[in-house]
């Protein structure tokens, strides 16, 4: 049986890995490699091409939906996105954003936040921040976002109920999120529940959809709306490296379902307030918000 910290070190170490390839060895182990790992990405992996703010080098082809696209996100808003990678939903948010808002990015694998930073610093946006940090403990005051956006992340993490808290504490009332995440509607097979790659690639770390939803619910937001939902099939070519033809058989005309769903919720409140906070009153770790381009001092 594996530790919370067992967990976090093996996703960790994936996610360094995968910051550290060059994209295209990435988008190579998509197609046709033995790599099941990649291949589950590759079957959840929305195109995010088309979008307004969209950053080539800061997608990596990890996501499972588009919750930028369902978060209503406001010109001035401060957003945070957890799990950022390198940072491909960070740059449109930022669009959304525009210069005079906020968007921070909290990642724990440091290669993810090098790769984001230094996405940000070709882009020349200062109004884009990462922060090192696990999003069970965000480096983040209370009540400081409008919006929470994340994307394929929450399965990933243990204790998904103390993110979810964190995300209560963190957005202002009247603050809301859209996250897309991997849940079950019955049991995966042992065998896929108990492996590791399976559970880097945002399948075994999933929770059943009615208990994500409790725990929502739990965390005290309202107005809970699952804004999309898409069944994601495990191709044979990847369950028969864990399952025998039979249990295949079995796998694929019984209950069990893997969806990608883009839930929202709100923190009910009215304390959004424009303009914008300085940045000195929105970071525990603060940095200076004076800039040429955002003129906010
Ligand atoms: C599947 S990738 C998604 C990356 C990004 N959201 C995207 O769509 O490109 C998961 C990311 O979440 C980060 N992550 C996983 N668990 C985390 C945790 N407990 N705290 C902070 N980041 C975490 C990983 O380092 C990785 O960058």
């Amino acid at each position: 049986m594996k530790t919370e910290k067992d967990l976090k070190k093996i996703v960790k170490d994936k996610y360094s890995k995968i910051a550290t390839q060059d994209k295209t060895v990435n988008a190579s182990s998509c197609c046709g490699s033995t790599n099941s790992t990649n291949k589950v990405y590759s079957i959840m992996m929305e195109d995010y091409s088309e979008t307004n703010g969209y950053v080539e080098d800061a997608d990596l082809g990890l996501g499972c939906g588009l919750p930028t696209q369902f978060a209503k996100i406001e010109e001035g808003d401060t957003v945070i996105d957890l799990g950022s990678g390198a940072g491909n939903d960070c740059f449109v948010a930022r669009h959304e954003t525009g210069r005079f808002g906020k968007v921070i990015g909290v990642d724990f694998t440091s290669e993810m936040i090098n790769k984001a930073r230094t996405n940000a610093e070709k882009l020349g946006y200062n109004n884009v921040e990462f922060r090192e940090g696990d999003i069970d403990n965000m480096p983040v005051n209370d009540n400081v976002a409008d919006v929470i956006v994340s994307n394929c992340v929450l399965n990933l993490v243990p204790n998904k109920s103390k993110v979810i808290n964190e995300i209560f504490r963190v957005l202002k009332p009247g603050g809301h999120f859209s996250i897309s995440d991997i849940v079950l509607v019955g049991e995966l097979p042992k065998v896929l529940r108990d492996d590791a790659e399976m559970y880097v690639g945002c399948v075994a770390g999933a929770i059943q959809k009615n208990e994500y939803l409790n725990h929502i619910k739990e965390a005290g937001f309202k107005n809970i709306t699952i804004q999309k939902e898409k069944i994601i099939s495990i191709p044979e070519d990847i369950l028969i490296t864990y399952l025998s033809k039979d249990e295949i058989k079995e796998y694929v005309s019984g209950e069990v379902g893997i969806f990608s769903i883009t839930v929202y919720a709100e923190k009910l409140g009215n304390f959004k307030q424009k303009p914008n906070l300085k940045l000195s009153e929105l970071e525990s770790n603060s940095t200076s918000c004076c800039s040429s381009e955002t003129n906010c001092c």
